[in-house]
């Protein structure tokens, strides 16, 4: 078999094998296929797209490409939520120990942020002390015991992902369906859980633009998880403004704790609520709605903070910054961004938010660079709230304030103010089983 006919084959619109498929995944993986012709493959996808079949293959192929985990030692029901990434999603920190909080299990393993998407692995770190990598039997161990543990990925998980996305990162490949459904497929099924949801972000801070591109790719990733025998529903959530107030790592803890202690904003508790309620649903604790009233009272009752709190003790971190949070770190430097016109915030370009906490220093541009935990930027003001001239639409936080420039100019552009309120949007758009 030879890589030239392989790009030959879907240049010209053909539909791949799954020996084929294979042969290119075990060449990315073992280093024997170079980068010109895997980055010319990508984009021959990119422009002819794949069938379902051959996306199944090629999701299957990267989850067989390295380590897979075991988790039969692992007792009770495994869940796992991932989000296709997003602007101040900092989701799994409250919906992991509300489902754990009822002893449905959560082994999870997430990644960092990467461009203007934040990264759980990256938030958690900003809690001092707190561990991001476990050996297997730790993790499993803690699991086991608390019902939680949260995880970076390992290296030997799904290389030919690892591969495959810094080569889309730099060959403008990366937006295209089958590739991203295979890329989050692949690791998902390389991890051994029975239920998976899938937050399938759609809007100017996600790579899907349209909700009807979301609803496909979500489609796409349902029928995959099941051809491979879990439990799927995939959530079609809004990105098109940033998920509560806080973009930025120790930002967004802090504002996780609230939540979980029944003070979050109302938009990012909704969705934490929901993406909950069909964990729990998946797990066998009855309809989403029922599921729905049991998440809401792990709020209430604080079952859900003492969760969270465990799991920080259990891997070295400073469980009082979850009890105080007043005492997280923060960044030296405060800087407000001020309207300098009245009226009603109108659509916002939720990346550009994004970029604008990279800038700050609350991002990287390169895997290797390092992050400021206490940087980022509160908002005042969001879509569809009054605006008066000289109020603050949002603070911007960072140890080196000669970014702060960069970052009020990004924000600036990025956010409209209309003279009549925008029409209110869904938070969850669908919800596909
Ligand atoms: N997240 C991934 O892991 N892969 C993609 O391709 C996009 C988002």
């Amino acid at each position: 078999m030879r890589m030239y006919d392989i790009i030959k084959k879907k240049r010209d619109g053909g539909e791949l094998s799954a020996e084929e498929i294979n042969f290119f995944i075990r060449g990315v993986t073992d280093g024997s296929i170079p980068d010109y012709q895997i980055s010319a493959l990508l984009m021959a996808v990119y422009f002819r797209d794949m069938t379902v079949r051959e996306t199944s293959d090629l999701t299957f192929a990267i989850r067989d490409s390295g380590a897979r985990l075991d988790f039969s030692a692992i007792h009770g029901v495994r869940v796992d939520k991932h989000s296709t990434g997003g602007v101040g999603d900092k989701t799994s920190l409250v919906v992991a120990p509300i489902v754990a909080s009822f002893g449905v299990k959560v082994a999870k393993m997430s990644g960092r942020g990467l461009g203007h998407t934040g990264g759980t692995v990256d938030k958690l770190e900003s809690i001092p002390g707190f561990r991001t990598t476990l050996s297997e039997e730790d993790f499993i161990r803690q699991v086991n015991e608390i019902g939680l543990a949260i995880v970076g990925q390992s290296k030997q998980f799904a290389p030919a992902d690892k591969k495959l996305y810094a080569l889309r990162d730099v060959t403008a490949t990366v937006d295209s369906m089958p590739l991203i459904a295979s890329s989050i497929m692949g690791k998902k099924l390389a991890a051994d859980d029975d239920c998976i949801v899938l937050d399938v972000k759609t809007g100017s801070g996600s790579f899907m633009k349209s909700v009807e591109d979301s609803k496909k790719l979500a489609g796409l990733m349902v029928d995959i998880g099941k051809r491979a025998g879990k439990k799927m529903v995939a959530l079609i959530t809004n990105m098109d403004r940033p998920l509560g107030h806080a973009i930025g790592n120790a930002l967004e803890v802090v504002e996780a704790v609230e939540t979980l202690r029944g003070n979050g904003p109302e938009d990012f508790t909704g969705v934490c609520l929901t993406l909950a309620s069909y964990m729990l649903s998946l797990a066998g604790m009855g309809t989403p709605d029922e599921a729905r009233t049991l998440a809401q009272r792990a709020i209430e009752d604080g079952s859900a903070l003492e969760k969270l709190k465990q799991t920080v003790a259990a891997q070295g971190g400073d469980a009082n910054c979850i009890a105080h949070p007043e005492t997280f770190q923060k960044a030296k430097y405060a800087h407000a961004v001020v309207s300098g016109e009245e009226g009603y915030i109108g659509k916002v370009n939720t990346e550009a938010y994004g970029l604008a906490a990279l800038a700050l220093g609350a991002g990287r541009n390169r895997v290797e660079d390092a992050i400021d935990p206490g940087a980022g930027i509160l908002l005042e003001k969001k879509t569809g709230d009054f605006v008066r001239k000289g109020e603050t639409l949002a603070t911007l936080y960072s140890d080196r304030p000669a970014t702060f420039a960069e970052a009020e100019k990004i924000l600036r552009a990025a956010t409209t103010i209309e003279a009549t309120m925008p029409e209110d949007e869904p938070l969850v758009y669908d919800i596909i089983a």
